[in-house]
């Protein structure tokens, strides 16, 4: 059995130290073998350009925020998976990163950026990589991500058996999309959304909360409020996601004809 949870908030736009105190300060006494947070939540998300967001990202290696993390994951002996604005070298990533007692563990750059994000980031240039937690094979996918069924295909054909999917959503179709998309993969999933808005001088942006915990059948074990502070966590049987059946002929993963696919 694995404890999986998320912690949904309201991230103050560029406003790091105070993010990271809130998120440690709420995660301090938590229970937990792995824990979600939403899309980009130390910094924000409205940037108004490239040059604000190449300031405000960080390279992991050295960072406050990944160390203090660190520090969080060996004092309750959990792993968390979080969004990060990457700084590499003249690029900048909107990634999600792996971190437990050990430190960093992986890095996922977002594949599929979001409108405006096309000025703000470079678009990621990793391949999609499972990890393992506590036994379990966890993938990575950040927020829009959810609309290429490929990205979590690509990680369910790797064996994953939970989806962390920290996100900044702005509409309401990726809910009801990761049911389905817990159904075509039997995988679960959790997506963790802020709530709030970023008020900037170039404009206002609202994010919809109601992070979702999602079970392989399409089941949602929870969903939270669109306005709320929430931290939820829950036990799942991550084995469940290793029975690909949906009837007693037929095999979700055996079953594939990329033959015949296109794309
Ligand atoms: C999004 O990808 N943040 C909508």
């Amino acid at each position: 059995m694995l404890r999986v949870g998320y912690y949904q908030f309201r991230p103050a736009f560029g406003q790091k130290k105070k993010n990271l105190l809130r998120v440690i300060n709420t995660l301090h006494a938590v229970t937990a073998d792995l824990i979600v947070l939403p899309e980009l939540p130390f910094t924000g998300y409205y940037f108004q350009d490239r040059q604000e967001t190449m300031l405000l990202s960080e390279e992991p290696s050295g960072s406050t925020i990944v160390e203090a993390l660190t520090a969080l994951c060996k004092e309750r002996n959990c792993y968390v998976v979080t969004g990060f604005a990457e700084r590499a070298l003249d690029k900048c990533f909107n990634s999600a990163l792996l971190i437990g007692p050990e430190g960093l563990l992986h890095t996922y750059r977002k594949l599929h950026l979001f409108s405006e994000e096309k000025n703000w980031f470079d678009p990621g240039d990793n391949a999609l990589q499972v990890q393992t937690v506590r036994g379990a094979k966890i993938g990575m996918m950040v927020c829009f991500d959810w609309i290429f069924p490929e990205v979590m295909r690509t990680l369910a054909l790797q064996g994953a058996q939970v989806i962390c999917h920290p996100s900044n959503l702005v509409m309401n179709y990726c809910q009801d999309a990761m049911r389905t998309r817990c159904i075509e993969n039997m995988v679960y999933a959790v997506t963790a959304n802020r709530f709030g808005s970023d008020k900037r001088p170039h404009g206002e942006l609202k994010f919809t909360g109601q992070s979702q915990i999602t079970a392989p059948k399409g089941v949602v074990i929870h969903k939270a409020l669109p306005q709320r502070e929430t931290l939820f966590i829950t036990e799942i049987d991550p084995d469940t996601a290793l029975n690909k059946k949906i009837t007693a002929l037929n095999d979700l993963h055996k079953d594939r004809r990329p033959d015949f696919y296109t794309l």
